[in-house]
């Protein structure tokens, strides 16, 4: 098969605050096994970032570290794409175009939102209430059909859907595709270290709920013996851990990590005390988080390397997005000079 048969993957991450476990084992780890059948395209999405207030010299931090991450746990970026969302005009292009596509009453159902805006909604900005339009624009711009994302971002793809269909009904013509979600493994939804209700996210105030990508091995040794779980050893079947939302994330996390079934790592480590399996689980995240760190810290130490990644990746996704842009200036009805 040639590169331009294969299906092709739109994926981002947020340029904000620390990368961790929950993006790399719900995204980052999976694109990296994608990569080999798939013509993929991964995004920095510094736009998706300002919707809230972000420091200027932090967000430009945190996009070059966005970018190594994705280079340093093995995305290829010769042969795929890694590029930040503000280099290439086409997502804000399109964003436009299809804030008058999707309709208030479909951005209004969006939990994401709701969770955002907290109870002050009136003081949220307009951005963060349009994101998931401008999302559906990152993956449309490419046409891209499959979308390798955790558990959280699902409702989004479906709008993103619900968008596709209207312009394509709109306009009478089949301009985009429909999408699919890839979600997987046992790790689509990494909890956090405190409370197992709740989903491990950057912005919890709470170090200690998460584990970054740049923690070093005595941060993690600390975070994971502190996790919280219950006076119950480890079950010895997975229909043990009904109830257990703590025991399941910290199984979940050991799956996603070594690509066995929650039920295999129960078998090696079920009837154990949660001390013997969190000392286990420790070596495996050190084991596997160590060598992206390092490889991190070099990328971004030596430099331009970043810059030139970004750089060469922005014009690729340029090339591809043109001709997409230009079917929907046509289809919309944009006098084309
Ligand atoms: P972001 O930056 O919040 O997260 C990046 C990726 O990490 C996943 N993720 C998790 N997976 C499992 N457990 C968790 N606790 C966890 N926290 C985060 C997210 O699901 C995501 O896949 N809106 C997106 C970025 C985006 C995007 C796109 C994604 C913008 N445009 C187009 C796909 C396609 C976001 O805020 O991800």
């Amino acid at each position: 098969m040639t590169a331009h048969t294969l299906p092709r993957i739109f994926s981002g991450v947020q340029p904000t605050g620390n990368l961790h476990l929950g993006n790399y084992l719900g995204a980052i780890r999976n694109w990296v096994k994608l990569q080999h059948d798939h013509e993929c395209l991964f995004c920095v999405v510094d736009l998706h970032a300002i919707t809230v207030w972000q420091d200027p010299a932090e967000l430009r931090r945190a996009t070059r570290e966005v970018a190594a991450a994705m280079v340093a746990s093995g995305i290829d970026a010769e042969k795929h794409i890694i590029f930040h969302q503000s280099a290439v005009p086409a997502h804000a292009q399109l964003a436009w175009v299809f804030n008058c596509v999707a309709r208030m009453g479909w951005l209004n159902r969006m939990t994401q939102f709701k969770e955002k805006a907290g109870k002050d909604r009136e003081a949220a900005s307009v951005g963060l209430y349009a994101y998931p339009n401008l999302m559906a624009a990152d993956i449309l711009a490419y046409k891209a059909t499959r979308v390798p994302v955790g558990d959280d971002q699902k409702q989004h793809l479906e709008l993103a859907n619900d968008i596709a269909q209207k312009f394509n009904h709109d306009t009478g013509r089949a301009v985009f595709p429909m999408i699919e979600p890839i979600i997987m493994g046992p790790a689509a939804r990494v909890m956090s270290l405190r409370d197992g209700t709740k989903k491990m996210s950057k912005s919890d105030p709470s170090d200690q709920s998460r584990i970054n990508l740049t923690d070093d091995a005595d941060a993690i040794a600390l975070k994971v013996r502190r996790a919280k779980t219950d006076p119950e050893p480890l079950p010895s079947e997975e229909a043990g851990l009904e109830g257990r939302a703590e025991a399941r994330n910290l199984v979940g996390i050991y799956a996603g990590l070594t690509d066995l079934h929650p039920a295999a790592v129960l078998t090696e480590h079920g009837n154990k005390p949660f001390s013997a399996f969190k000392a286990a689980l420790t070596d495996l995240l050190v084991a596997s988080l160590s060598p992206i760190a390092s490889e991190m810290r070099r990328l971004l130490a030596e430099e331009g390397a970043v810059e030139a990644i970004l750089r060469s990746g922005a014009e690729r996704a340029r090339a591809l997005s043109a001709p997409v842009i230009a079917e929907v200036e046509d289809a919309v009805g944009f006098l084309r000079t």
